[in-house]
């Protein structure tokens, strides 16, 4: 019987710096590619893994490559405690341990056919980074597509290489709290970004990824561009320990993020962001 727990060993096989504490891991199978799904993605968009190094723990790890990519996974690591700071001191050439993927991911069937309007902050950009590179991968069976990425300041944006690449097949709104002399994007969840997107407010969806300037997004840009909370997908991020619904650690209300999430309806969660 195949051991859900179980980890496995990966290769760190690329390392870039994205800002002052936040580190882009790409992480190799030691044999072998990975396996794809039935619907030929290693991995749902907002599905997440566990990462483990032997005397440090495990926690999860939203992806950010493209769920098309079968030679790697990319993770993005901001250093918060004991894990993330052992990871940050890893090189090329080391191994840790990921087990998943895991959770059920944004649903891009439903979303196919529709606007789609992406909001995330800082840290919460991995999966919506992968959610993106399937919309392109899919290009045509998405409507207009807008990303509005907001960090405190230009320096926290994280996977800025990706942008030019994006921009060609999407709206890429940037925001930042402090600007510094050569911004030339928005300032603050601005709602002058709702004029430069043009929807249709009945045949849109959201997919947000918190913490961040969440609550401030919905109140200042999708509730005015007309997008009901049915429409609006939240990938959620809860202190985990199991990944598998056994432990009780990551509820929201009844349900627990690993399994039933961490992508919810916006219409399922407590609608607070801690
Ligand atoms: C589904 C999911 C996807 C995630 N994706 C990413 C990702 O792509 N990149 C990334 O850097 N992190 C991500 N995280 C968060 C990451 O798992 C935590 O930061 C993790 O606890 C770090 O472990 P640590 O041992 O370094 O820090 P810890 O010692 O666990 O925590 C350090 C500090 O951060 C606080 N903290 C830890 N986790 C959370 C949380 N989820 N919400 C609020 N505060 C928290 C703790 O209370 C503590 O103060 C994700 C979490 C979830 C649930
Ligand atoms: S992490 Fe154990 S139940 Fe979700």
């Amino acid at each position: 019987m195949k051991n859900i727990y179980k980890p496995f060993k990966v290769n760190i096989v690329k390392i870039e710096d994205h800002s002052s504490n936040v580190k882009l891991f790409r992480l190799q199978k030691t044999k072998g590619n990975f396996l794809v799904n039935e619907k030929g993605t290693v991995f749902n968009p907002g599905q997440f893994i566990l990462i483990s190094h032997f005397g440090y723990g495990e926690a999860p790890f939203g992806i950010a490559s493209s769920p098309f990519e079968t030679r790697y996974i990319d993770i993005v690591v901001r250093k918060a405690g004991c894990l993330t700071k052992a990871v940050h001191q890893l090189k090329t050439g080391n191994q840790i341990f990921m087990r998943g993927p895991y959770g059920h991911g944004f649903p891009v069937d439903f979303m196919a056919g529709k606007d789609v309007v992406m909001v995330t902050g800082g840290c919460g950009i991995p999966p919506i980074a992968s959610l993106i590179e399937y919309i392109i991968e899919y290009r045509k069976k998405f409507g207009r597509t807008y990303l509005i990425y907001g960090a405190r300041t230009p320096s926290d944006l994280l996977m800025k290489d990706n942008f030019k690449k994006w921009e060609k097949y999407i709206k890429v709104m940037l925001t930042v709290d402090k600007p510094d002399q050569e911004w030339k994007g928005h300032v603050g969840m601005v709602s002058s970004i709702i004029s430069d997107i043009k929807i249709d407010p009945l045949d849109a969806v959201s997919a947000m990824c918190g913490p961040g300037p969440m609550m401030d997004a919905l109140e200042r840009i999708l509730r005015p561009l007309g997008i009901s909370d049915r429409r609006i997908f939240v990938n959620m991020e809860r202190k985990m320990q199991c990944g598998v619904g056994k432990c009780q650690h990551c509820t929201v209300g009844e349900k627990y993020v690993c399994q039933d999430g961490p992508v919810f309806n916006f219409d399922e969660i407590d609608k607070s962001w801690d």
